[in-house]
């Protein structure tokens, strides 16, 4: 299985950014952790962060056929950016939408994400965890009830 987790504007500041909403840890120590976690699963894993929606759109278009599915934090692009919606269905493979923070307990505007219907499900709220547990969705047998 091959997976690729995908960081949109303002992610690359983690650590500096509001830490008392996003916690004291770098984009790369969390990199880091989830790497560590997908080799114990045996799980390729790739990174990918940028500030631009454009290069966001082209890089999930070239996922189709690569990956096996891409766990996506659009950061606030999740709130408007109809472009990137229209992208996930492009790609063919289950994306898994994650917010670190609890999005719903924040500002209005951040309420509302139009990219949760294209996608598989949505964590959020639940810190860095929130990574670990999209990876779990992929790598864990899936509970048929
Ligand atoms: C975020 C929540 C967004 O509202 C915000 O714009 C971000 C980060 C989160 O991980 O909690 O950049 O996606």
């Amino acid at each position: 299985m091959k997976l690729i987790i995908i960081n949109g504007p303002n992610l690359n500041m983690l650590g500096v950014r509001e830490p008392e909403v996003y916690g004291k840890q770098t984009l790369n120590e969390i990199n880091d952790k989830i790497a560590a976690e997908a080799q114990r699963k045996g799980v390729s894993i790739d990174f990918y962060q940028s500030d631009s929606e454009g290069e966001i759109i082209k890089k999930i278009h070239s996922c189709q056929g690569v990956y096996d599915g891409i766990i996506l934090n659009a950061g606030a692009l999740s709130h408007y950016s109809y472009a990137l919606r229209d992208a996930i269905p492009i790609a063919g493979i289950p994306v898994v939408e994650v917010h670190i923070s609890n999005v719903y307990k924040r500002e209005s505007f951040r309420q509302k994400s139009v990219i949760s219907a294209v996608c598989q499900g949505v964590i959020c709220g639940f810190g860095i965890k929130g990574y670990l547990m999209a990876l779990y969705y992929f790598t864990e047998e899936k509970y048929e009830g």
